[in-house]
């Protein structure tokens, strides 16, 4: 037999409290206007005091879990991305795998937003290798904690969130293909400079606020689209796809109009262009798979569906998967 890796069980999580555009125009110089037009975000969620990275994987991984109808003890390994780690060390995997009350392997994979991409790859490669039969993939984000509330050309963007999917081997395909780019060159355009080994945190590093997210958003925006419509034809053609196969594109939820331009170029139509970043801003590794936990609880997925799912971010990295669902669509109930 062939060994494939399916998802069999997806889950996310969003904290309770948002904040909106209007909101933020009482913290620094913008506007509801201004943010819409130029990414159309509308509002975003925000941890709770004392509510960590670990506290949200844990609510969409055991969401994803019970969905799959696994025990926890039949996860092989945990492969977590996040931009936004508990801690340095040790990895969340862990804390998340502790508060899980599970004894398997975790570890952390850190891609900034293409995290969930680089998860799926080392997951669903473990299982084809034959060294797993079930891996628990997370993506999951309190980004809001490394925002500096005061630059407005970064503020208004950011949320958090968290999403998981439970992968198993199968006979039949599912994570069909992924694509996986870093270009080490353009780290400086995204990064928080300060708090590791090359600047650690010191009066003059907090007092100069290296501790906070600093972005290039024109060269990040540029190289989005440049990257993710190469990405996505490359990972289709080594599928055998085509993207008229395609019952989802499901990209990283950035903005809109990097979603908008990534479309024109592939000439999908909007209405297979997966969306929400209305109402969840970028959250980084937690986008993919937030969105498709949304697709699959609004009963938008049926077996047999074919999405792409694209990512790009920090590092600079980019990725790109095809995937076969195969879960049925869910209770009513739920
Ligand atoms: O997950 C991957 C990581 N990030 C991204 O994908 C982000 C990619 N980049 C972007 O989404 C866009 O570049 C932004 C949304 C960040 C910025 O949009 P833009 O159209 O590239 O605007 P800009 O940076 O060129 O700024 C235009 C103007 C500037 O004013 P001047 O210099 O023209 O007077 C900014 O100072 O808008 C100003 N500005 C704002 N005005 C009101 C920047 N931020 C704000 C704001 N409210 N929040």
């Amino acid at each position: 037999m062939t060994r494939h890796a399916q998802i069999i069980g997806i889950g996310s999580y969003l904290p309770e409290h948002i904040l909106t555009n209007s909101e933020l125009e009482r913290m620094v110089e913008t506007s509801d206007e201004w943010i819409v037009t130029r990414t159309g975000i509308r509002e975003r969620r925000v941890v709770a005091d004392g509510e960590t990275t670990s506290d949200l994987a844990v609510r969409a991984a055991a969401l994803a879990i019970e969905r799959a109808g696994i025990s926890g003890d039949e996860i092989d390994l945990i492969v977590l991305g996040t931009t936004s780690p508990d801690h340095i060390f040790p990895s969340t995997a862990c804390m998340t795998q502790a508060k899980l009350g599970l004894t398997c392997p975790a570890v952390d994979v850190m891609a900034a937003c293409t995290s969930f991409i680089y998860a799926l790859h080392y997951g669903s490669s473990v299982i084809e290798a034959g060294r797993a039969q079930t891996v628990l993939i997370i993506g999951a984000e309190a980004l809001t904690r490394l925002v500096d509330f005061g630059d407005r050309s970064t503020c208004v963007l950011f949320g958090d969130g968290a999403g998981a999917a439970v992968l198993r081997v199968s006979d039949e395909p599912g994570v069909e293909a992924v694509l996986l780019g870093a270009d080490g060159t353009g780290a400086d355009q995204l990064n928080v400079p300060g708090g590791g080994a090359a600047h650690p945190l010191t009066a003059e590093t907090l007092a100069a606020g290296d501790q906070y997210l600093k972005m290039n958003g024109n060269e990040v925006f540029k190289f989005a689209v440049r990257v993710i419509p190469r990405a996505t034809m490359e990972v289709l053609e080594a599928s055998g796809h085509t993207t008229d196969d395609l019952a989802w594109l499901v990209p990283h939820q950035a903005n809109k109009r990097i979603i908008d331009t990534i479309e024109e170029r592939l000439g999908i139509d909007d209405s297979r262009v997966f969306c929400n970043v209305d109402r969840t801003g970028n959250t980084s590794s937690a986008s993919i798979p937030l969105a498709l936990d949304e697709l699959y609880t609004s009963g938008q997925l049926a077996p047999g569906d074919l999405l792409a799912l694209v990512g790009f971010g920090a590092g600079l990295t980019w990725g790109a998967a095809v995937v076969r669902w195969s879960m049925s669509a869910p209770n009513k109930k739920e």
